[in-house]
Formats: C-alpha cells, sequence, structure tokens
C-alpha cells in the first residue's frame, strides 16, 4: 500500500490517482471518504463542528484504510500527519511518499480555490507558509521518500514515484 502525503495543493490526489492507475491498484482519497461518511463537505462540517472533530473523523478513516492490506494507493488530507497516532500507522503499514512543495508554488495554485477551510483567510499566503513550518518536519518524519514538486509534469511525478518504490 503506498500513501500520499504533503500540503494541500501539493498534488496528492492527482498524482494519487495517475499513479494508482498506472499500477493497476484501488485509489482511496481520505477527504472523500470522509465527505462520503459525513454526507456534506469537509468545509461545511468545519463550520459547523469545528476542526478537532474532523480530525477524529480523519483518524478513524485512516486507521481503517491504512489496516486492510490493499493493493491500494491513499490520498490523505494535508494535516493527516499531525495526530501522533496517524504518523504511525502510516508510517508503519504503508510506503510514504511526501510531495513536497514550497508554500508560494501552493498559493500560486490555490489562490481561487474556496473549498479549503484553513485558506479561508484574509492572508492564505501567511497561513500556508505558518503551516509548512509546522508540517515540514512532520511529513518529513513520516514518508519513506520525498518528491519534488516543483515544475515536472503529473506524469513524470508518477514516474518519478514509480522508481521509488
Ligand atoms: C486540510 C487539508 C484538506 C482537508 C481539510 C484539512 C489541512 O485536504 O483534509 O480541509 O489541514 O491541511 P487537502 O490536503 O487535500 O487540501
Amino acid at each position: 500500500m503506498i500513501a500520499l502525503i504533503g500540503m494541500p495543493g501539493s498534488g496528492k490526489s492527482t498524482v494519487g490517482r495517475y499513479l494508482a492507475r498506472r499500477l493497476g491498484f484501488t485509489f482511496f482519497d481520505t477527504d472523500q471518504e470522509i465527505e462520503r461518511r459525513l454526507g456534506c463537505s469537509i468545509r461545511d462540517y468545519f463550520e459547523r463542528e469545528g476542526e478537532q472533530q474532523f480530525r477524529a473523523l480523519e483518524e478513524t478513516v485512516i486507521d481503517e484504510l491504512t489496516a486492510a492490506n490493499r493493493f491500494a494507493v491513499i490520498s490523505t488530507g494535508g494535516g493527516a500527519v499531525l495526530r501522533p497516532v496517524n504518523r504511525h500507522h502510516l508510517h508503519e503499514r504503508t510506503r510514504v511518499i511526501y510531495l513536497h512543495a514550497l508554500p508560494e508554488d501552493i498559493y500560486r495554485r490555490l489562490r481561487h480555490d474556496t473549498t479549503r477551510p484553513l485558506l479561508q483567510t484574509a492572508n492564505p499566503l501567511e497561513r500556508l507558509r505558518s503551516l509548512y513550518a509546522e508540517r515540514d518536519p512532520l511529513y518529513r518524519e513520516t514518508a519513506h521518500f520525498v518528491i519534488e514538486t516543483g515544475r515536472p509534469s503529473v506524469a513524470t511525478l508518477v514516474n518519478m514515484v514509480v522508481m521509488q518504490l
């Protein structure tokens, strides 16, 4: 099983979907799985119940998806590494790839995106910088290897991942 981790907008879902197709594996996206269970968007749930309720559900979904030894690629939400138990499950049960992207590059990609609750602030770039400062060490600690997402196309990124497996 392969898990993709990294900041929002680092390409986890896009790369994950291609990678799964290339390997003939099933693709799971923890955010999609959470939305399926909630029956509403993560953004609405965040507003109604707050971040910690969301994190609890995220923990359950990560535990369940990584427990079965499937031929699967799992793309995770950007905050999946915040809880130590998630870091442990991901690292021990899957081969973890960190898609590394700098806050400035992510900002350029996500400027017009309104679906991500953590970026609905007056200064999203500052927010991305502080999220990055907090999380980059956690992504590195959890990952088995790191892929630079700066310039390459999705196809190249998928090739880079396959070569590391
Ligand atoms: C979050 C990232 C989102 C989603 C939720 C929280 C985060 O996933 O899980 O909005 O804490 O960074 P993406 O990384 O797919 O945007």
